[in-house]
């Protein structure tokens, strides 16, 4: 992140949710405020996105992670859950959306001055924030997430759920592990779901090259990939650390779960969208 400003990345992973409204009317991942939220530069992302068909797969990965994630949400909600942590939050727009009421308390983590570049970005168009919602400005590679998640009144006893979506690849190791950590041993269990990538030496050649030009591009801009997984090591490290249950979708598994008619062969590697619960 460069210093003081605002996530770049946060602006783009939005900017694909707005244009996913309109390209795939919303097929995928349905979100009434995705569009509202990006203000006069919702018509530029759409606009954008169109001309540029190459950023399909990416966008379509981003309506998938998110979809994932609120689906898991939901379930666990209803199992109990009532606390939402979501880590590197960007413009998510849940928050703002979320019909549970006073039923979920949700806590936006993020980098301060994305946080604050979001609130502004809120106010301008007049998104109300819910009684329910509390932001939480934490920098994950300079304070710890319990300390600043206790600053904002987090409530260590209830059942938590936690969401990382587009954030994993931009930390360090060091800070990836310590979340899982934290998350793992919450004295009510923890729910967390996220999204990685296969270690860029074992895709293949094509998405390889994709690959090295997407880290270029954010490493220019000051954000850039830091950490990849392999997914039997991770699993394994995951369940070392407490979690007992942990479903990891590879790119094989999304396209049967989310476009069984399509006959299409994709490779074992790429992006995963992982959810694990103590
Ligand atoms: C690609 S954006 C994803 C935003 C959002 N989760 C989404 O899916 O639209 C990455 C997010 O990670 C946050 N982030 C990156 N490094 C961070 C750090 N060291 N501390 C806190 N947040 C960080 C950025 O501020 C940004 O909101």
């Amino acid at each position: 992140m460069q210093l003081g400003k605002p996530s770049r990345t946060a602006w783009g992973a939005a900017a694909h949710r707005a244009a996913h409204q309109v390209l795939e009317q919303g097929r995928i991942f349905a979100d009434p405020l995705a569009l509202r939220i990006l203000g006069e530069d919702a018509e530029t992302a759409v606009r954008e996105a169109e001309q540029q068909p190459s950023r399909r797969s990416m966008r379509i990965f981003i309506a998938v992670r998110t979809r994932f994630a609120e689906d898991a949400l939901a379930a666990a909600v209803g199992r109990g859950v009532c606390q939402l942590v979501i880590l590197g939050a960007g413009l998510d727009t849940y928050a703002y959306r979320s019909a549970w009421g006073g039923r979920l308390r949700i806590f936006e983590v993020d980098h301060p001055a994305t946080q604050a570049w979001k609130r502004q970005r809120l106010e301008a168009a007049a998104i109300p924030i819910p009684n329910s919602l509390t932001f939480a400005p934490i920098d994950f590679e300079r304070q710890t997430l319990p300390e600043g998640l206790a600053l904002a009144g987090f409530d260590s006893s209830r059942q938590t759920f936690f969401t990382c979506l587009g954030v994993v690849p931009y930390l360090s190791e060091e800070a990836v592990w310590s979340t899982l950590g934290f998350i793992a041993n919450l004295p009510q269990g923890g729910h967390v779901v996220f999204d990685y990538s296969d270690p860029p030496d074992t895709l293949p050649p094509e998405l390889r090259a994709a690959h090295q030009k997407r880290a270029a591009k954010v490493a220019e801009i000051g954000e850039a990939f830091l950490t990849h997984f392999e997914p039997r090591g991770l699993r394994s490290k995951m369940m070392a650390l407490g979690f007992s249950e942990v479903e990891d979708l590879g790119p094989p598994q999304i396209a049967a779960r989310y476009f069984p008619h399509r006959a299409i062969s994709v490779s074992d590697k790429g992006g995963h969208i992982l959810r694990a619960t103590t």
